[in-house]
């Protein structure tokens, strides 16, 4: 039986993945914000250390995956908070009861909407590991309105994906022997969703910009099931990857090179 910490592990994508891995008899400790073994608010620096802490003690000091789900999408400064620093944060405070593992694994859901505009300053602030001045971009964002703050959430998703390819050739992560990756859903069918899907011209501006000509819409099971093979013990040389596993969309925006 393997470890697993889960965050998200509420709804969607990392409810799902939480269940398929107790499926598979697997251990998992959930992160959320209610209805988790773990209950913490990740959008804050005290929830994320309060979070692995607790996760590492239930875990009894080793952990052999971490599967990072928990996210938003709204157009608020909070966005950068949850979706770059909830996970690389968190992330780093369980890395030292990963690497206690035999086969440690991490993965963390990012978006093809990493490829959408974005602002390169919000991105730039949070690789640089400065909250307080990502968060003030955010405010100046928002406060143009809904579709210019929408703007947050592509920034976040964007800055995950190049934390995660620069810090999985570390010492700390490969030098330690845990692959580190990244999955880019489409459109998946969640609750963070449901509403933008619920009447025809949203959901047709949804899938203007992000066309799935593969099966269209993905259930949350077509993330789990990657999730959970990039932190298997099969998993041993993937680094660094941002696997766009979308239906096409990735390919359908930036073509066939390669
Ligand atoms: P969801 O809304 O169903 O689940 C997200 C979970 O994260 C919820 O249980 C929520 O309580 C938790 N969460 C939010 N803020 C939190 C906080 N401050 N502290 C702790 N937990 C918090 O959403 P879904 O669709 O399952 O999304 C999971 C991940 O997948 C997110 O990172 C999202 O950005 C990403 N994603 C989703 C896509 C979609 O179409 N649904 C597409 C691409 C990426």
């Amino acid at each position: 039986t393997r470890t697993y910490v889960v965050t998200g592990s509420a709804s969607g994508i990392g409810a799902t993945t939480a269940q398929l891995l107790r499926d598979r008899g697997e251990r998992v400790i959930g992160i959320d914000l209610n209805n988790a073994d773990v209950e913490a608010d990740l959008s804050a620096p005290e929830g994320r250390t309060a979070a692995a802490a607790k996760a590492i003690e239930i875990a009894d000091g080793i952990i052999d995956g971490v599967i990072a789900c928990a996210g938003i999408s709204a157009p608020i400064p909070k966005t950068i908070s949850v979706n770059y620093f909830g996970v690389t944060e968190l992330l780093e405070q369980l890395r030292p009861a990963l690497a206690k593992s035999e086969a440690p694994r991490a993965a963390v859901v990012s978006s093809m909407a990493s490829l959408q505009r974005h602002s390169a300053e919000m991105v730039d602030a949070a690789l640089d590991g400065d909250e307080a001045k990502a968060l003030e971009i955010g405010a100046e964002l928002s406060a143009q309105g809904p579709q210019v703050g929408y703007l947050v959430y592509p920034s976040s998703k964007r800055a995950l994906s190049r934390w995660v390819r620069r810090q999985s050739i570390s010492p700390e992560w490969a030098g330690n022997g845990i692959p580190l990756n990244a999955v880019a859903p489409g459109t998946v069918l969640t609750p963070m969703t449901q509403k933008l899907l619920e009447t025809e011209e949203s959901r047709a501006m949804v899938d203007a910009n992000v066309p799935m000509p593969l099966n269209y819409h993905q259930p949350p099971e077509s993330i789990a099931n990657l999730l959970i093979w990039l932190t298997s013990v099969e998993n041993t040389h993937m680094a660094g990857q941002v696997i766009y596993d979308d239906g096409g969309a990735e390919v359908s925006l930036r073509g066939d090179d390669v």
